[in-house]
């Protein structure tokens, strides 16, 4: 059915997936899940220590995640989920049961995703975990099936334009 293609909202902490998602989805009346929910405890404490996750890591957590995109997919209820999906071989895992994924890659420079970040905590974010994501980060390029967003803009004009891209969209 058109325009109920799962969508994943991607790019490296700061750069407002979770806040995007969540509006693109109420935005479209379809269910939001926050990847980060599905990380098992042990990364969670990994990840509050400012330990970066290794691809061993991140595989279950991953898998998860495919899983209940293949889930939307099949079903054609919709889902917008918030995950990082820095690697392309992250992103193919994503898609192996759900080829026809939608993409929303948000992008900012490292300044800007710093003072995002350190605003979100109200207090100067260390950049260690930024650095590691932004070191590790391939973007989404042609055949995947992604929009660039520049999030420099206010979060309701990124959704905006993810509507609108994701209307063009044939299924
Ligand atoms: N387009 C935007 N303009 C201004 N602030 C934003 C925008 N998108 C997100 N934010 C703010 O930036 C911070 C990081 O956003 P968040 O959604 O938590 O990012 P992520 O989930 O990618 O780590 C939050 O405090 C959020 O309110
Ligand atoms: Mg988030």
């Amino acid at each position: 059915m058109p325009g109920m293609v799962p969508v994943v909202v991607m790019g490296v902490c700061g750069s407002g997936k979770s806040t995007v998602a969540s509006l693109l989805a109420q935005r479209l009346g379809r269910p939001f899940l926050e990847g980060d929910q599905l990380h098992s405890p042990r990364n969670v404490a990994r990840m509050a220590a400012g330990v970066s996750l290794t691809d061993a890591d991140r595989q279950g957590w991953l898998e998860s995640i495919a899983k209940r995109l293949a889930l939307a997919g099949s079903s054609g209820t919709g889902l917008v989920v918030s995950c990082s999906a820095l690697k392309r071989q992250y992103r193919d895992l994503l898609r192996t049961d759900c080829p026809r994924l939608a993409l929303v890659y948000l992008r900012a420079d490292r300044a800007l995703l710093l003072e995002r970040l350190t605003a979100r905590t109200g207090h100067y974010m260390g950049s260690g975990m930024l650095d590691s994501q932004l070191e590790i980060l391939e973007e989404p390029k042609s055949p995947e099936r992604f929009l660039a967003c520049e999030v420099d803009v206010p979060a309701h004009e990124v959704v905006d334009r993810a509507v609108r891209w994701l209307a063009s969209l044939d299924a």
